[in-house]
C-alpha cells in the first residue's frame, strides 16, 4: 500500500512510524511533512488539493491520512472524496465539530450529549446576562479556528465580560471572534479520548492525559501541549461505557442523520466531574502531542486501521494494542509558547543503552534539514520522546533517558509528564 500522510508535526511523524513498522506499506509520502519524516518517506511540497490528488493518481496512493485540522475545515477530504480517492478524515461539512464551537455546542444539546451550560451570542446585552447568572469562573470562548488561544477562563465577573466585548468587537481575534460562546466552569480533570469512525463504527483508543501548560504543576501558559501519556488509570471501564452510550454513540447517530456522516478521529475533551465524563469540546483530527504516545501502542497494523476506517469496513476487523504505557516529553524551542526561537542545531547521543534503544523513540516536529544536512530546531515543539514501559513510571523514566541525550541551545521541556498519574 502506497500512503500520504498529510501535516509537518510530531503527530505525522508518528504516524508515519507506526506506519513504517507495517509491512503492507510500501511508499509513504508527507506533504509538506519536516526536516526529519524524510527518513520515512518522501517529502512533497504540494499544497493545493486538487494537485495532491493528482499526484495521488499518478502515484497509486492507496490511502491518504490527514493530521491538522486546517486542511479537514477547507474541505480537502470532499475534493478527494470526489474523485474517488480514499482518504481519512471528515469532509469539511463534518469537520464543523471543530471548525465551529457554536456548531459543536448545538449539536451537543440537540443531541443530550454532557456538556458545559453555555450560550451562543453575538450580542454583548445577552453575553452580560449570562455571564451575571454565573459564577467565577466563566469560560469565553471565540467560535473559529484561533490556534487553540480562542478560549478564556475569567476569574471574574469582569474579566468574563472584558473578554465578551473584546471577542465581539473584533479586537481579540478578528472573524473568529464575532461570535462567541459563554460558559459555566468545570472542575475536574481533563483528559483527551479518541475514537477512529468510519461513519457508522468505531474503535475507541486508549484514554491520554495532555499537559497543557508550560510549566511544571500545570502552572504559566496554554500551549498546544508539552507532554502527554497513555493509557490513563484516570479512566475506568465506567467512564469508557458512559462515554460510548453517552457520546460516542449519540454524536455518530447523529451527525450521520443530519447528513455528515463522521468519518475520522473524533477527539473528545473530556472533564471528568465526578465520575461523570463531560464533553469540553470536540476535534477532528488527533491531539499533537497525544498521537505520538498512543501510536506506538496499536498492535494492529497502522494502515489496516486507517484504510478500513477511510472505506467504511471498521467493523471487519478487530483493533489490538500493546499491554504497555507510553509517556511523551515535548521539547521545545527557547521562546514557545510566545515567539519564534533563533535555529538551533540538534545533536542527539548515540544511545548506548540496549534497554533504551528498545524502549524509547523520538518523534519528530519542528525541525528543518540544514543544507548542511544537519537538522535545526525550528519551531515552537521541536520534539517528543516517548518512553514506553510495563508501568507507567517505567516508560517516563525512559523518556526523560531520552530527553537526556537530546541537546539544542535554548531547549525547554518539563519535568513532570505523567505525574497526575504517579
Ligand atoms: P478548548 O479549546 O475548548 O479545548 O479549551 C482549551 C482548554 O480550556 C481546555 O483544554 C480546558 O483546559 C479549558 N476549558 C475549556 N472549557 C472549559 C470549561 N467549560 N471548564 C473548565 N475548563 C475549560
Ligand atoms: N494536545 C491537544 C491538541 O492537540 O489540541
Amino acid at each position: 500500500m502506497n500512503i500520504l500522510i498529510i501535516g509537518a508535526g510530531g503527530r505525522e511523524y508518528s504516524i508515519g512510524m507506526a506506519l513504517k513498522k507495517d509491512k503492507s506499506v510500501e511508499k509513504l509520502y508527507f506533504a509538506p511533512g519536516n526536516g526529519a519524516t524524510d527518513n520515512l518517506g518522501e517529502n512533497l511540497s504540494i499544497s493545493d488539493f486538487d494537485e495532491l490528488a493528482d499526484f495521488c493518481e499518478a502515484n497509486s496512493v492507496d490511502l491518504t491520512i490527514v493530521g491538522p485540522e486546517a486542511p479537514l475545515v477547507d474541505g480537502i477530504v470532499d475534493t478527494f472524496e470526489s474523485r474517488g480517492l480514499n482518504i481519512f478524515g471528515p469532509t469539511a461539512k463534518a469537520a464543523q465539530l471543530e471548525g465551529s464551537k457554536i456548531f459543536m455546542k448545538n449539536f451537543l444539546a440537540r443531541h443530550n450529549i454532557p456538556t458545559a451550560k453555555y450560550i451562543e451570542t453575538d450580542s454583548i446585552e445577552d453575553a452580560y446576562k449570562f455571564i451575571n447568572s454565573l459564577e467565577a469562573p466563566i469560560v469565553v470562548k471565540a467560535d473559529g479556528l484561533c490556534g487553540g488561544k480562542g478560549v478564556i477562563i475569567a476569574q471574574t465577573h469582569d474579566e468574563a465580560k472584558k473578554a465578551a466585548g473584546d471577542m465581539l468587537s473584533g479586537n481579540s481575534f478578528g472573524e473568529a471572534g464575532t461570535s462567541i460562546v459563554v460558559e459555566e466552569f468545570l472542575d475536574g480533570y481533563e483528559l483527551s479520548v479518541f475514537a477512529i469512525c468510519d461513519g457508522e463504527d468505531f474503535v475507541v483508543l486508549p484514554a491520554a492525559q495532555d499537559h497543557k501548560r508550560l510549566l511544571n504543576g500545570d502552572k504559566g501558559p496554554n500551549t498546544g501541549g508539552m507532554g502527554a501519556y497513555a493509557p490513563t488509570p484516570l479512566v475506568n471501564d465506567e467512564i469508557y461505557r458512559k462515554l460510548d452510550e453517552k457520546v460516542i454513540v449519540p454524536t455518530l447517530k447523529g451527525m450521520k442523520e443530519e447528513g455528515n456522516p463522521f468519518k475520522g478521529v473524533l477527539f473528545m475533551g473530556v472533564m471528568v466531574v465526578d465520575g461523570e465524563p463531560i464533553i469540553l469540546e470536540y476535534n477532528v483530527r488527533f491531539g499533537d502531542p497525544e498521537c505520538e504516545e498512543i501510536m506506538p501502542l496499536l498492535k494492529t497494523p497502522a494502515s489496516e486501521l486507517f484504510y478500513n476506517a477511510a472505506t467504511g469496513k471498521l467493523k471487519d476487523i478487530n483493533i489490538e494494542f500493546h499491554d504497555k504505557y507510553a509517556v511523551g516529553v515535548v521539547m521545545a524551542s527557547r521562546d514557545y509558547p510566545y515567539s519564534s526561537s533563533e535555529p538551533a542545531e540538534i545533536i542527539i547521543d548515540d544511545i548506548v543503552h540496549d534497554d533504551l534503544e528498545a524502549n524509547s523513540h523520538i518523534s519528530f516536529a519542528g525541525v528543518s534539514r540544514g543544507e548542511d544536512g544537519k537538522l535545526y530546531a525550528t519551531g515552537g515543539r521541536v520534539l517528543v520522546c516517548v518512553g514506553m514501559g510495563d508501568s507507567i513510571a517505567q516508560a517516563q523514566e525512559r523518556a526523560y533517558m531520552l530527553v537526556g541525550q537530546v541537546h539544542f541551545a535554548g531547549k525547554q521541556c518539563r519535568t513532570d509528564i505523567a505525574y497526575q498519574a504517579l
